[in-house]
């Protein structure tokens, strides 16, 4: 074991950072002992050093100033589990820039800086450790960065989001509307008081975009992934996908094409035998097609205090017995330029539709001829539920794989039908 401790500065003391600071304080010789170098929490940035916490930190470690962790020479290894771009961003950099490694569970900061830090990480020979980011305690970004480092990878389908997830799954158990499941997940501790991350996708996109960075190399930005929340869906979904042999996810997906990739988060009805469709819960899967490996399936703990700590604290001991050998155990990052990401037009995806027409002669004849005229073919049609009260009556389409585009349009087209009350649902299949 090496004779002088590494120190290591903590910004943020919350959910994961009580767990990280717990874990190193008392477990502290045998992450020593798997580092081959003393692991020493050397300051603690919170924003409140008053505040009560739920694990004990000697006093003399909090500081609500972060020059006292960014401009401590000693401190080595700095390890951000705050949250949020600023000033969380300039924070990281300021640390690169002194030299400093960093580890971080930060996705807001990975996925719209992430490839600049990490050039600027390898301009001055530090690391970038960021496991925790995604997936929370499932290691999928060592996964890629070493397991699989032989493959080209030609795609990554995964349910990444657990509040969602958890949402859609007691809508499609016990017939919750979307507003009181996603009260019972606040309840449960499942969901924010602000939901609007992760019902609205943004979370997915952000975890997405550092997956398929790293997947391909390339540099996908948030920006450019296709994005659909989850509201909108109703009860009666959950009952016609169960029948058509389908569970709703929230599915984060994308896909190595020819000089491009595909890439993009949204509800969509995953068939009843795919991995996908079994996660429960909070839970996370990634699946994975490399071209040696073939498919792979990563699940567990996406979130929480606990797995993510494990993240943290996994990369901490792995970078110290880097720095202490004075090697880069993992290989450096480069990102490729020219890849761009595909509008989502001109993917291919096929499509669940559920209207509310007119129960008289003529419309599904009327239906049928826009989707004739937008070249997609269709796979299942079927009239459901009749109001005798309103003489409405309820369709539910399913089509063949088809431009997205196309799909879309005819969505639009059939809303402007006269005898199409609405369309209430538009979901794809995956
Ligand atoms: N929670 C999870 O399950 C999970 C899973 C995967 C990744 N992550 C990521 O991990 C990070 C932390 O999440 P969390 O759930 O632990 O958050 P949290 O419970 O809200 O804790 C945030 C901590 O950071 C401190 N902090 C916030 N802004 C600060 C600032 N400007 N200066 C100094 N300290 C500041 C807070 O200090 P005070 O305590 O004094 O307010 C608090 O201790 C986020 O990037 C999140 O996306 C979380």
């Amino acid at each position: 074991m090496s004779a002088r401790p590494l120190n290591v500065g903590l910004i943020g003391l919350g959910t994961v950072g009580s767990q990280v600071a717990e874990r190193m304080l008392s477990w502290g010789p045998q992450l020593s002992r798997r580092a081959g170098v003393e692991l020493r929490l050397k300051k603690v940035l919170v924003r409140d050093v008053g505040k009560r916490r739920p694990i004990e930190v000697p006093s003399d470690l909090l500081t609500a100033d972060a020059s006292e962790l960014l401009e401590d020479s000693s401190i080595e290894v700095l390890i951000e589990v705050a949250g949020g771009d600023e000033p969380m961003r300039s924070y990281i950099e300021r640390a690169i820039q002194v030299g400093k490694h960093v580890i971080t569970a930060n996705k807001v900061v990975m996925a719209k800086h992430g490839p600049e830090l990490l050039d600027r990480a390898a301009d001055r020979n530090v690391d970038i450790y960021f496991e925790a980011a995604v997936g929370g305690g499932i290691p999928l970004i060592s996964t890629f960065r070493v397991d699989l480092q032989a493959n080209r990878i030609e795609r990554v389908s995964a349910v990444i989001n657990g509040t969602t997830n958890y949402v859609l799954g007691r809508m499609a158990s016990a017939g919750l509307t979307m507003a009181d499941a996603v009260r019972e997940a606040q309840e449960a501790g499942y969901a924010e008081a602000d939901p609007t991350d992760d019902i609205g996708g943004f979370d997915a996109t952000y975890k997405l975009a550092i997956l398929a960075s790293i997947a391909y190399e390339i540099k996908v930005r948030p920006r450019e992934i296709y994005r659909e929340g989850i509201d909108g869906i109703e009860p009666v979904d959950f009952r016609y996908a169960r029948e058509l042999g389908y569970a709703i996810k929230l599915v984060a997906h994308t896909q190595r094409h020819t000089g491009r990739v595909e890439a993009r988060v949204h509800p969509a009805m995953v068939p009843l035998d795919h991995p996908l469709a079994r996660v429960e819960g909070a839970e996370n899967a990634v699946f994975v097609e490399g071209d040696l490996v073939g498919q792979v399936l990563l699940v567990g703990q996406g979130a929480g205090g606990r797995p993510t700590a494990s993240a943290v604290v996994g990369d901490l001991i792995d970078l110290a017995r880097s720095i202490r050998r004075g090697v880069q155990s993992r290989p450096s990052f480069s990102f490729d330029d020219r890849v761009g990401v595909i509008p989502i037009g001109e993917v291919t995806t096929r499509a669940y539709y559920r209207l509310r027409v007119a129960d008289r002669a003529g419309v599904v004849a009327a239906i049928g001829q826009v989707f004739a005229e937008e070249g997609v073919s269709i796979s299942s049609f079927i009239q459901k539920d009749a109001w005798s009260h309103d003489q409405t009556a309820e369709l539910v389409v399913t089509t063949h794989p088809s431009l997205d585009a196309s799909l879309q349009r005819a969505r639009e087209r059939m809303a402007a039908l006269e005898p199409v009350h609405a369309v209430s649902s538009y979901l794809r299949v995956f």
